[in-house]
């Protein structure tokens, strides 16, 4: 009975403007992947971590992660997070009952958090993510509106045009880790995908593909300093979050 947490960390992270992978910058001086794994370890619900990395920079990898407590492999990532979990996926054996899956661009996710996931699958439920209510209210846009503005971009007239208001009270923002029994999360990666794309599903999570297959996937309480980095901006708040630590 272990549990396995696939460490996606394989992205180039364009979007935040560096010129490092983004799983290699620092938060606080730590390089984010050091302080995800570091999450996953400190939650005592982890065994081990399979790190997926951009191609080629496997041993920059280890020296990013520094010493942690439990056993860590690298493995090449693909070209698409899909590809890269699956990539970690094949490290799965038999003795290995629970898979995680999560994002290094998440390296502020509470112990407590990996925690929770863990023992939501051990209890049962056997696809798990953590979500948040939705504070803004989400509209829709018509599909072929075009792109909106990029940020900073103040002079662009409206190119968007809202088809309607959701219903926020049923609406969650979803966080990683998710967590998978194993053998349920090996079927989603095989069949999923494909039925996903055929039914024109959006599958941009690996609970995704499990929906994809008609299985129920379950929620429990996510926490907000498991906030995604995707911008400078969620750089600079994960910054101050880390300093009132
Ligand atoms: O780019 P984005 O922030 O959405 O990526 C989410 C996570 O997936 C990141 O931790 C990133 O490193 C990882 N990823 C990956 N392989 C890819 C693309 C993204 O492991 N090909």
């Amino acid at each position: 009975m272990t549990t396995l947490a696939i460490l996606t960390a394989a992205g180039s992270g364009t979007r935040l403007g560096r010129e490092i992978p983004k799983a290699f910058v620092p938060v606080g001086g730590v390089p984010m992947i050091a302080l995800a794994a570091r999450g996953l370890a400190d939650s005592g619900a982890v065994d081990a971590v399979v790190v997926t990395s951009p191609p080629g920079r496997a041993a920059d990898m280890v020296a990013a992660l520094g010493a942690l407590p439990i056993p860590v492999e690298v493995v090449d990532g693909g070209s698409t997070r899909q590809a890269s979990v699956a990539a970690g996926l094949r490290r799965a054996d038999a003795s290995t009952d629970v898979v995680l899956v999560h994002d290094a661009a998440r390296p502020l996710a509470p112990p407590a958090l990996v925690a929770r996931v863990v023992a939501a699958v051990r209890s049962g439920h056997p696809a798990v993510v953590p979500g948040l209510p939705v504070t803004d209210t989400i509209k829709r846009v018509a599909p072929d509106a075009g792109a909106p503005a990029p940020p900073g971009d103040d002079t662009t007239p409206v190119v968007e045009r809202v088809v309607d208001t959701l219903d926020r009270t049923v609406l969650r923002a979803v966080q990683t880790p998710q967590g998978f029994d194993r053998e349920l999360l090996q079927r989603a990666h095989a069949e999923g995908a494909a039925r996903a794309a055929a039914e024109h599903l959006a599958a941009t999570d690996d609970a995704g593909l499990v929906e994809a297959l008609g299985v129920p996937v379950h929620l429990v309480r996510g926490d907000s300093a498991a906030l995604k980095i995707t911008t400078p901006y969620d750089l600079a708040v994960a910054e101050l979050l880390l300093e009132g630590r």
